[in-house]
């Protein structure tokens, strides 16, 4: 038999042998010792066969490009670098940047790291459920798919790969004004998904009206009014970049056409990336929202809105008690804290730490929902326990879009779901409704 004894002790230990020895820096009147250090003893020998075989597994490699990307992405961090890898600079940049130096979006994100769980063990967590109930329906993981203009620049199927995956997942889908396929196509293209239709009010209120009423024939539940965008938001990257809509052949982007082949191919040979829900636009998002959009809109349009729509109203971008308020007297039903991601207004306070007061206001008159900023499962949770009905999240979903096309979509929302039912059960909650405030507090 080839074995040896071979002592694993350092050069230190040696020297030292069993002596007690102070710990650095704390010689002199009450110095602490260390009990004496045991010398490590192991057997070596050579391994046999018959216990290497079992280990070997080989990695099943998938043979789908799309597949053996996604076989990487284990967290929605993971699909972002997938992300910023396959899709051009500036196309990157537009969805995971914001506006200014990008505080808002730092500090949303920082809020959910400030949310520290106090979980209570030994229950019966066996089954976790994630579902919650929205305007008297029931969803089944309390997240929506959050409103992004010109999705289909991050990839060439835009919504229509999104809506496809909401619908398989039962998630809901909220279409925005922006959007790059019309409010038809996407409930042809997916008529069982549960779907919500984003406003923006123009200086043209007919227009607006139009895009009401199509929502409301083509089976939208409910309207989502933004509320934070009296201007456009100063986004730096997209200034930097140069981005249009749609994206100019210049020669920085030539030159981008060439690491990112598959990406340009897929622009110029599919149909047009326009707006589908208003005319067609030649320039920068910020010269549009600053030409269309009605920078003065107040609550009175509300109740002009509230007229049109009968199903449930949702103001998005609200962030204080009192536009809370001033919300719900003015016939919203719901309001979703919201800082746009951060990319309207730098420096506003993260919607997870102004939610309690909101949901303290208004959250027996209205489902208060909250987006900006959730990258896991476990920032949705901290929201439900303090209070929130539902979340949103954007980014999450354009991540695994650009990383993976539809299965890209399958899987951000397959990795949140599970990071929800996972941080429940180790929370000691059986579901969403037993989450409270004793579960969750900011450090
Ligand atoms: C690329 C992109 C486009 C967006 N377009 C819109 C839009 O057209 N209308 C809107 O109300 N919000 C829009 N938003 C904001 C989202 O609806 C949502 O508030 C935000 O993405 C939430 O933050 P998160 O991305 O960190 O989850 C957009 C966000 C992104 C990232």
């Amino acid at each position: 038999m080839v074995a040896r004894l071979l002592p694993l002790v350092g050069q230190q230990t040696r020297s030292h042998g069993t002596r007690r020895r102070p710990l650095a820096g704390a010689a002199g009147p009450g110095t602490h010792w260390r009990e004496p250090e045991e010398v490590a003893l192991a057997a070596r020998r050579l391994p046999r066969w018959s216990e290497l075989r079992p280990l070997l597994r080989p990695e099943r490699v998938p043979l789908d490009p799309v597949e053996r990307r996604l076989s990487h992405a284990h967290t929605v961090a993971d699909l972002r670098a997938i992300a910023a890898r396959r899709a051009p600079r500036a196309v990157f940049d537009y969805a995971d940047g914001a506006a200014e130096q990008e505080i808002s979006l730092c500090r949303a994100r920082r809020s959910f790291a400030r949310a520290e769980f106090h979980p209570q063990v030994l229950r019966d967590v066996s089954a976790a459920d994630t579902g919650v109930t929205v305007f008297g329906r029931p969803w089944p993981v309390p997240f929506a798919l959050a409103p992004t203009g010109f999705t289909r620049m991050m990839h060439h199927e835009g919504e229509r790969a999104v809506v496809r995956a909401a619908q398989r997942a039962g998630v809901t889908f909220t279409l925005s004004t922006m959007g790059t396929t019309s409010i038809e196509q996407v409930a042809q293209e997916a008529p069982a998904a549960r779907r919500w239709f984003q406003l923006y009010l123009w200086r043209d209120r007919a227009a607006g009206k139009d895009l009401v009423e199509r929502a409301r024939a083509a089976g939208y539940e409910a309207l989502v009014l933004t509320v934070d965008t009296a201007v456009a938001g100063a986004r730096m990257r997209d200034v930097r970049n140069g981005l249009t809509i749609p994206p100019a052949l210049t020669p920085a982007t030539v030159l981008d056409a060439a690491l990112h082949p598959a990406w340009w191919v897929n622009l110029l040979t599919t149909e047009p990336l326009t707006f589908a829900n208003m005319h067609e636009w030649h320039g920068t998002v910020a010269d549009l929202v600053n030409t269309m959009f009605d920078p003065s809109v107040t609550f009175a349009d509300i109740e002009w809105l509230r007229g049109l729509w009968p199903g449930p109203l949702l103001l998005k971008g609200i962030c204080t008690v009192a536009d809370a308020r001033a919300a719900v007297d003015h016939g919203a039903d719901g309001i979703i804290v919201s800082t746009h991601g951060g990319r309207q207004l730098d420096r506003a306070a993260a919607p997870l730490e102004v939610l309690p007061a909101i949901v303290d206001a208004v959250g027996d008159r209205a489902e208060v929902l909250l987006d900006t900023g959730i990258m896991n499962g476990g920032d949705v949770v901290a929201a439900l326990a303090l209070g929130a009905k539902a979340c949103l999240v954007g980014r999450a979903f354009l991540y695994g879009l650009m990383a993976g096309g539809e299965r890209g979509v399958d899987r951000a929302i397959a990795i949140l779901t599970g990071e929800i039912a996972r941080t429940l059960q180790l929370l000691g909650a059986r579901g969403t409704g037993e989450l409270n405030p004793a579960h969750v507090s900011l450090r």
